[in-house]
């Protein structure tokens, strides 16, 4: 089975060309700049179809949440016309497309975890152009896979970890928001699910839609930080104490969701697969980083 992912040094594709790398009968080929650019919608289809696929993962995106504020032009480009053209290369060659969305498609109001069938209503850029990617996703491939997932750390790339480990490494004190609750997502743990789904798609089963994909358990941003820094002072490494602000206290460009918890119940049951508790699998991202370093 050779899956070809989308973006060479995100979290989620620097996880599954590990992963590939650990699986018998599992090739993973990452494509991404300056061969494929997802703000070039001419050049998509025939960068996909060269590295041949039997499924397709569209990892790839404008990430940057903050920054799609001031740049929504090129986030809706990346997110959801790109996005789009990935979906259509996949269909042109008949393979199923696994896409990442994220849990910035709803706005935080629900006071319980989110499941698939509720109501969209993205509060900032950067979500709407996901929303939108899921949609031209859909449009374009009949055999597509949306994975909502969320808070995503890994010992790769830019995340929340690290920047706790390096922050604490020369501050006895870190003020985080306690007032945003969600679910950590290891992206480890986001490519064990990927190809677990994959060897499902890939033997015929039909399962498109929508399905939420992150982290068992919940927390809030400074209970990730304070059990992210107590494991590495267990471990040897930094630790700062974590003090609580509220959101209002640290104003950001883009506004995020109070609560975008999501429920993964429906990934589970259709593939058999449930994610690790989300302290678990900071455990293990955060003893890598000690050893390998947070660059
Ligand atoms: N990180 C999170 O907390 C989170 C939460 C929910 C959902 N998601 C979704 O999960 C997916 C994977 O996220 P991630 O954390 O792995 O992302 P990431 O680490 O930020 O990596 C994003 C990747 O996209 C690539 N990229 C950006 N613009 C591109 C373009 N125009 N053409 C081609 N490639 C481009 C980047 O390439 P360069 O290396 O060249 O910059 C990078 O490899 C994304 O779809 C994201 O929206 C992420």
């Amino acid at each position: 089975m050779r899956l070809v992912v989308t973006g060479r040094e995100g979290q989620v594709a620097a996880s599954l060309l590990e992963a590939g790398r650990r699986r018998a009968g599992v090739e993973v080929i990452a494509i991404g700049r300056p061969e494929l650019d997802l703000a070039r919608p001419d050049m998509v289809i025939e960068a996909i179809a060269a590295a041949k696929p039997d499924i397709v993962v569209s990892a790839a995106a404008y990430t940057a949440v903050d920054q799609a504020e001031d740049e929504p032009d090129l986030a809706f480009a990346v997110n959801a016309v790109g996005a789009g053209k990935v979906a259509e290369a996949a269909s042109r060659l008949g393979v199923p497309v696994i896409h990442l969305s994220t849990d910035y498609v709803f706005d935080g109001s629900k006071d319980s975890a989110y499941v698939e069938t509720d109501a969209t209503a993205p509060a900032s850029a950067y979500g709407a152009s996901k929303l939108a990617g899921e949609q031209a996703v859909a449009a374009a491939s009949p055999h597509h896979l949306i994975l909502r997932t969320a808070w995503v750390y890994s010992p790769f790339g830019k995340n929340f970890v690290k920047t706790m480990l390096r922050l604490a490494a020369d501050r006895d004190e870190i003020a985080v928001v306690a007032d945003q609750w969600g679910n950590p997502t290891s992206a480890l743990d986001v490519a064990d699910a990927i190809l677990h789904a994959a060897a499902q798609l890939n033997d015929g089963k039909s399962f498109a839609g929508i399905y939420h994909l992150a982290g068992t358990g919940e927390a809030n941003w400074s209970g990730f930080a304070r059990h992210i820094l107590d494991t590495s002072r267990v471990s040897g490494g930094p630790w700062a104490r974590v003090r609580d602000i509220a959101t209002i206290d640290y104003p950001t460009k883009a506004r995020r969701p109070a609560n975008s918890r999501l429920s993964s119940a429906k990934f589970a049951s259709a593939f058999g697969w449930d994610a690790p508790d989300w302290r678990k699998s900071t455990e293990t991202v955060v003893r890598r980083l000690l050893i390998d370093g947070t660059k």
